[in-house]
């Protein structure tokens, strides 16, 4: 019987349909399956069901080029080398769409808490800080309403943050490796996008060519008190340069994804009240989560079963 490799913990329905027609070897612990562990299982594995605190690079996949499939229970694929995947014919597949109002939404919250400074209030109440009443010049924040906002990609995410902020009444410009005609959006170059914007927003994915993309250069030229939001990956964005940007109170941040996750105890972001800090959670609802599983075990069953995957990060893979 064929064998597939699951490195995140799921129900018994969830993995019924692949118990069927696979041997599976299940993952039961809600810590990530170690990288030694999970080279040790691929050895005799057709197929891997996995998510992004996976690691597959150019030396486990040469090692690994009997697999029929990755699946990743995720939209980026930064924790898979691609080229590779595809130099030892392994198809990869991701789960595109079915996050997209998900992550706007947590892109949204993310505006908001540090527009209206939400998690500084929080811990101000909590902390006996509210001794005095209302007041006029207490916890001032932004309007989203008065903010240019700038998107760093436009893709099914970054157009659907659009969406969101024409309700707010935001100006929204753009920036795109190839320029899209997205109604109520102004597409400009990266330079004009972050010396114009309140608010930057990334939505772009994390590859070779765009880590580091907002580099120290690039924060220096944003607004005094303009805010960053990134639910994208951490390593988008120069952290130690935010970090000094942010300490010296210049600007602000809402990040849900970091350049090393989970965030060290010891991370100076931590000590810094002009930042919200979310552990990656872009994607956490239930309906969104079921809905990922759903279509990364559409991919895993279509290339154990030598069919093309409906969703595949590496489609030169088949050509
Ligand atoms: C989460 O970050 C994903 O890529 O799905």
């Amino acid at each position: 019987m064929t064998k597939v490799v699951v490195t995140l913990p799921l129900p018994d329905a969830a993995l019924a349909p692949l118990r069927e027609h696979f041997q599976v070897l299940a993952w039961e612990h809600s810590e990530p399956m170690s990288p030694e562990t999970l080279a040790a299982r691929l050895g005799d594995a057709d197929g891997v069901l996995c998510t992004l605190n996976s690691r597959f690079d150019a030396a486990l996949l040469a090692a690994n080029s009997h697999l029929k499939v990755i699946s990743s229970v995720s939209v980026g694929v930064d924790h898979i080398d691609l080229e590779a995947a595809s130099a030892s014919g392994i198809p990869v597949g991701h789960t595109p769409g079915v996050l997209v109002d998900s992550t706007a939404d947590m892109a949204l919250s993310l505006m908001l808490a540090t527009t209206r400074r939400i998690a500084e209030a929080d811990r101000f109440i909590r902390d006996g800080g509210w001794t005095s009443g209302w007041s006029t010049g207490f916890f001032l924040g932004t309007d989203l309403s008065r903010a240019t906002v700038g998107l760093v990609g436009l893709g099914p995410i970054g157009q659907a943050v659009a969406k969101r902020l024409q309700g707010f009444g935001a100006r929204v410009i753009a920036w795109n490796r190839s320029p899209k005609d997205v109604p109520g959006v102004e597409m400009v170059d990266l330079d004009t996008l972050f010396a114009e914007s309140d608010v930057v927003s990334i939505h772009a994915a994390l590859t070779a060519d765009t880590h580091h993309l907002v580099s120290a250069v690039r924060l220096a030229s944003m607004k005094d008190g303009a805010i960053l939001i990134n639910t994208a990956r951490g390593g988008l964005v120069d952290e130690g340069a935010l970090i000094t940007e942010l300490h010296n109170g210049r600007l602000r941040a809402g990040l849900d994804v970091f350049e090393q996750e989970p965030l060290s105890s010891e991370s100076p972001l931590l000590g810094l009240d002009n930042v919200v800090l979310v552990p990656h959670l872009g994607s956490a609802t239930a309906a969104t989560r079921q809905a990922m599983v759903r279509v990364a075990l559409g991919n895993l069953i279509a290339g154990m079963t030598g069919k093309p995957l409906p969703h595949c990060a590496n489609p030169g893979v088949y050509s």
